[in-house]
């Protein structure tokens, strides 16, 4: 392309525009300590799985061939959906090759227009790109304000079905939803509730399922998203809800359709790794206990980190020039932490997103947070720091 064809020179200002305000992404492979990755229980590494893929490739074949509705479908998958379907006590699931288009199928499939979707202003990209392919009409409430969502449910027109939608772990700002008072709002208007489990599924939940395991959801009708591409440690995403829904997914969510199925060995890949959830809960509950840990190391030196009980913790910047700062300084004291900023966040509340898995050590966390001290107080974020 030429630089001075329209385009070209339309391509040259954004960038140049994204550098000036500091919201130009670099593409880097890891490098360092991971404090940034999903991979919270380890186990995309773990040989287990790998075997399992490696066996499967070697029988299966890599590519899938076709979409599931055509020559792509596979026993695995069925096998996997109904393990999945148990695991997280929902009458049936399915599959996608990843959180995003899981998102995009249920917000377009299961809504229609005159449905009302309310949803909350921290939710993540693919759920707001779903709800804007809907054709229902989306109205936002503030981050976990349950009274304005109940004021919206019941005073917004809606000629047919109320939706709710949340994150049960929110990704960028690591809080957790409100579930058992959002489950009873759905259930006094009678609206479904849709709950994407991507950063709790593995990580939360006695037995390792997520957030809703310990919610009454009795008498709402409930879809979860389930991400196996982060504590899972492989890829792809589980839809999970009442039989009718998930019946419809296949049917028409044009994700599922019209896209090529996963390769078939994913599915052994996500066995393994549901059977290691299942059988090893020591590891959901170490990145439980070194969160804590962080989360108090950091609070002690005077860092902004807010309260709470997950493994994603946000240390607030503001400024996107000072985020990029920290964390070059942090990659050159060998820790991988990334700085975030809009759009993934709202302007003006850049900040490092560091993520905690089973594998870090308490020895390795003290010297995450005297690290994280000094880059603060290098860029002039933090006065008094004290490590
Ligand atoms: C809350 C949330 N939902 C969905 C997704 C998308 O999942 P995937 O990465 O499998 O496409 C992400 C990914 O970061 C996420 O954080």
């Amino acid at each position: 392309m030429r630089p001075d064809s329209p385009l070209g020179r339309r391509l040259a200002a954004r960038l140049a525009r994204w550098r000036d305000d500091g919201l130009l992404r670099t593409l880097r492979p890891p490098a360092g300590v991971d404090l940034s990755s999903n991979d919270y229980l380890g186990l995309s590494r773990d040989p287990r799985l790998a075997q399992a893929l490696a066996a499967a490739a070697a029988r299966e074949g890599v590519g899938s061939t076709g979409s599931r509705l055509l020559r792509g479908e596979r026993e695995q998958f069925d096998a996997l959906e109904r393990r999945f379907a148990r695991f997280k006590a929902a009458e049936r699931s399915l599959y996608f090759s990843s959180g995003y288009l899981a998102n995009l199928a249920v917000l377009t499939t299961l809504t229609e227009e005159g449905d009302l979707i309310c949803s909350d202003a921290s939710n993540h990209a693919s759920l707001i790109d779903g709800m804007r392919l809907s054709r229902a009409r989306r109205v936002i409430f503030p981050h976990g304000d349950l009274g304005r969502l109940a004021r919206l449910l019941a005073g917004e027109p809606c000629q047919g079905i109320r939706f709710v939608v949340v994150e049960s772990l929110f990704s960028m700002d690591g809080d957790i939803a409100p579930l058992a008072a959002i489950a009873g709002i759905c259930r006094a208007f009678d609206a479904v509730l849709v709950v994407d489990e991507a950063h709790a599924v593995g990580v939360f939940g006695d037995r390792g399922t997520g957030l809703l395991e310990s919610i009454d959801v009795n008498g709402v009708a409930c879809v979860s998203i389930n991400a196996a591409g982060k504590a899972l440690g492989v890829a792809g995403a589980f839809v999970a809800g009442p039989a009718p829904a998930i019946e419809h997914l296949v049917q028409r969510a044009r994700p599922f359709v019209y896209s090529t199925a996963p390769p078939p060995a994913v599915a052994a890949a996500i066995e393994a790794s549901l059977s290691i959830v299942e059988a090893e809960p020591d590891r959901r509950t170490r990145v439980r206990q070194r969160s804590a840990y962080l989360r108090r190391r950091l609070s002690d030196i005077g860092l902004p980190v807010p309260p709470g009980e997950s493994q994603i913790l946000p240390v607030l910047v503001g400024d996107n020039a000072k985020a990029i700062a920290v964390a070059a300084r942090l990659a050159s004291d060998g820790f991988d932490v990334r700085a975030i900023r809009p759009p993934s966040v709202p302007p003006g509340t850049a900040r490092l997103r560091l993520s905690i898995n089973e594998g870090l050590s308490e020895e390795t966390l003290d010297r995450v947070a005297g690290a994280v001290g000094r880059a603060f107080q290098e860029a002039g974020l933090c006065s008094a720091v004290s490590s």
